[in-house]
């Protein structure tokens, strides 16, 4: 059986401020095999990595991503609301992250943060970023809107797209097929054995997300899920050492 993955949830963001370089910096120093971040379009449209639609809660900033340049959004702090030990990080943009990826040879899952808010050409233009640091084999990406998931394989057939759901879905693996995509991100809670096997048949990798309780790691990992989505990879990694022990 293949090694379950370590993914870290927006970089390491139980020990940094979530979705910046520090973060992501540690995922590597952690020996994660991927990071997962989540991307905005910008008013002058160029793609930026935070989770919200707005500023307010991870910067001292306000007001929406889509509404502020990109240099506008630089001058925000994205580390103080964290730790003052991390004032003066900055939102990054997705090349900043790639680069660090393409550099330590790492798996990234990019969510396409286009729910609320639907950002044109989106898809496109990350396809692009991906193809120009040679990373579209390393590169999952995921999203709750599975239309945008459509046109990125329309857009890049041979990248690995994602359903991310958080209920419990009959025969996820049925569906994921007919949306067209390669890969499944269900909310934890609802992957049980029948899921993983299910998936399994149909060779589609499931990647649980977000699971921070060592008993959640465990039992995902008995299961044999592919790759595990989380905000401590440390703690996963401890865990997946004392199983295999
Ligand atoms: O991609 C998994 C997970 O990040 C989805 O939810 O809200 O943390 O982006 P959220
Ligand atoms: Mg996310």
């Amino acid at each position: 059986m293949k090694r379950t993955e370590v993914y870290a949830h927006r970089g390491f963001s139980a020990m940094a401020p979530e979705n910046t370089m520090a973060a992501f910096q540690r995922a590597v120093d952690a020996g994660a095999d991927g990071v997962e971040l989540d991307v905005h379009l910008t008013k002058d449209n160029k793609v930026v990595v935070i989770h919200d639609e707005t500023v307010k809660r991870t910067t001292d900033g306000t007001g929406k991503v889509r509404e502020l340049t990109l240099e506008e959004l630089r001058r925000l702090d994205a580390g103080s609301w964290f730790d003052p030990e991390f004032k003066g990080e900055k939102i990054p943009t997705l090349e900043e992250v790639l680069q660090l990826v393409a550099e330590h040879g790492m798996k990234i899952n990019i969510e396409l943060k286009n729910n609320r808010v639907i950002y044109p050409e989106l898809e496109q233009k990350v396809a692009n970023l991906l193809q120009q640091y040679g990373l579209v084999k390393q590169a999952v990406i995921s999203s709750f809107n599975h239309y945008s998931l459509k046109v990125m394989k329309q857009v890049q057939p041979e990248i690995d797209t994602a359903i991310l759901y958080m209920e419990g879905l009959v025969d996820p693996w049925v569906y994921a097929k007919h949306a067209g995509a390669t890969s499944l991100h269900p909310y934890w809670y609802t992957v049980v054995e029948e899921v993983v096997k299910g998936c399994q048949k149909e060779n589609l990798p499931v990647r649980p997300f977000t699971v921070n309780q060592p008993k959640g790691m465990r039992r995902l990992l008995q299961l044999g899920v592919d790759a595990i989505i989380t905000d401590k990879p440390d703690v996963l990694r401890e865990e997946m050492e004392k199983t295999a022990a």
